[in-house]
């Protein structure tokens, strides 16, 4: 035995262990635990963004899984030198690109103890504790969504997870037909439409619904979309709303669409994933009014909740829809069953072997209060109006979309200057660039009608106005270099 692994291991007598003494366990886990409590301290400081090319990565990284182990200081350290930090740090206060995750500290350590104890929460029988604390959170999110008694749901990976669950229900509520179609605006989020396609409906009975101005879906043309396609012997089997679009926060008219899916007798889901937490705030819950009316409901609390990745939810307003299809019995599992009253979360998703997922929503809730959540949601919303009016007060930048559910979409256009659409696309996508290799901050782009956006999701409890000023400030710098040489060319 080499000295390494006897100082790592305790073996036994045939040299397989993977034990370690109980002092070296404490020994690891306080020195992760510091490591990380330092990296919070630091984030501030540090860039937004750290990336890494393949080449490079892969001689650092690229090897076969050696034979014999070596101290697990030494691990934890190369881990935290060359693994962990070569990425986007999502929960630094100047993270503003795609959809920021910064997750409180009880949820992590939540996470640290769902490993330690390693409860597998797909039944009741395996995980009665667990479960219960599940039916607790998903009873919170009941109330706040105004859901009637009986519905309920289950923790999912995230919200691609919880779309794909719901479209199941959805197609096997219609019956599951040979021509299945869905609808959803051209705003939808990716996710949605590979939900659709893993469900078995072709890419061309994907229908994408154009817009209003305001980047909601169109009625009129939905209304047309379906009425073409049950005449040509397609069955609907979903309308996919938004509840905040990932691009500017759009949300669709809930209430229209609540009240057209009833009459044509179609599943109305609505992604929240974005969104959906906003509605713990009293300016969330107006704006997402008509949401109670959906048959399923999509979240993720590791976006608008402060959660650690993996943790999304669905919502539907039937339970039944959901155990009809995913409950399927199985001999080995046949002690698992127990009775209407002890659910088993794994007939209500397509994971079987389930971690814990609600106790980092439950334990950061618990430590903090409601009250402090919803301080927090409020600040990203109040954060994005102050940026909007920023930006409508500069000469140089240029709002595209009112600030919605804590998005901004903007662009360098300044006021005394004409530019055509590509020459606005090419100072923009400069000063992208510049901000991405400035490292004072992080922001990404999109799309709205084919006009290239600056984007700024301001969601990070941590984030100040201090953090958003600086940022825009670094935007009007870098747009007044892009344009001046873009003039100068
Ligand atoms: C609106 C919306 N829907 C769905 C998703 C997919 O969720 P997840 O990445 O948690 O699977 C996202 C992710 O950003 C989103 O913003």
């Amino acid at each position: 035995m080499n000295d390494v692994g006897s100082k790592n291991r305790r073996r036994d007598e045939q040299g397989t262990s993977l034990q370690m003494s109980p002092e070296q366990m404490l020994e690891l886990a306080n020195k992760t635990a510091e490591l990380l409590v330092e990296r919070v301290k630091n984030l501030p400081e540090m860039t937004v963004w750290e990336g890494e090319f393949r080449p490079v990565l892969e001689e650092q990284l690229l090897e076969d899984p050696p034979e014999n182990g070596r101290p697990a200081e030494e691990v934890i350290e190369q881990t935290v030198r060359n693994i962990l930090p070569v990425a986007l740090r999502l929960d630094h206060p100047r993270c503003f690109g795609f959809i920021p995750s910064a997750p409180t500290w009880p949820g992590v350590l939540a996470d640290f103890m769902v490993a330690g104890y390693n409860v597998n929460q797909g039944f009741w029988l395996t995980a009665s504790g667990p479960s219960e604390l599940e039916l607790v959170v998903i009873e919170w999110f009941r109330n706040w969504l105004g859901y009637p008694k009986g519905a309920g749901g289950l923790l999912t990976s995230g919200g691609s997870a919880a779309s794909l669950d719901a479209f199941v229900a959805a197609r096997e509520a219609a019956g599951h037909p040979e021509r299945p179609s869905v609808y959803m605006s051209v705003q939808s989020h990716s996710a949605q439409i590979r939900s659709a396609r893993i469900v078995g409906v072709r890419q061309n009975s994907i229908r994408l619904i154009p817009t209003d101005r305001h980047y909601r879906i169109n009625l009129d043309a939905l209304a047309k979309a379906v009425a073409e396609d049950r005449a040509a012997g397609f069955r609907p089997i979903v309308v996919s709303a938004n509840a905040g679009t990932s691009s500017c926060g759009a949300i669709d008219p809930l209430e229209a669409l609540a009240d057209y899916c009833q009459d044509e007798k179609i599943w109305l889901h609505v992604d929240a994933a974005y969104g959906g937490f906003s509605i713990i705030t009293n300016e969330g819950r107006e704006l997402l009014q008509g949401i109670e009316r959906a048959d399923s409901i999509g979240l993720d609390a590791h976006k608008w909740l402060f959660q650690p990745y993996e943790v999304g939810c669905l919502m539907v307003k039937d339970l039944g829809t959901l155990e009809r299809v995913f409950s399927v019995r199985h001999d080995i599992l046949q002690d698992t069953i127990w009775g209407a009253d002890y659910p088993n979360f794994s007939d209500r998703g397509i994971q079987l072997s389930r971690s814990v997922r609600a106790l980092k929503i439950w334990m950061s809730i618990q430590t903090f209060g409601m009250a402090a959540f919803v301080r927090a949601v409020s600040q990203g919303l109040n954060l994005a109006k102050r940026a909007e009016k920023f930006i409508e007060d500069s000469s140089i930048l240029q709002m595209l979309t009112p600030a919605m559910l804590g998005i901004v979409c903007f662009r360098v256009e300044p006021a005394d200057k004409v530019f055509d659409e590509e020459s606005l696309e090419q100072i923009n996508k400069d000063v992208l660039s510049r901000i991405f290799w400035g490292d004072r901050a992080f922001v990404s782009s999109t799309s709205l009608n084919g006009q290239f956006t600056l984007r700024m999701c301001i969601i990070n409890y941590n984030t100040t106005w201090k953090d958003v000023h600086e940022t825009l400030t670094v935007i009007v710098e870098y747009g007044k270099e892009a344009v001046h040489q873009f003039c100068s060319r």
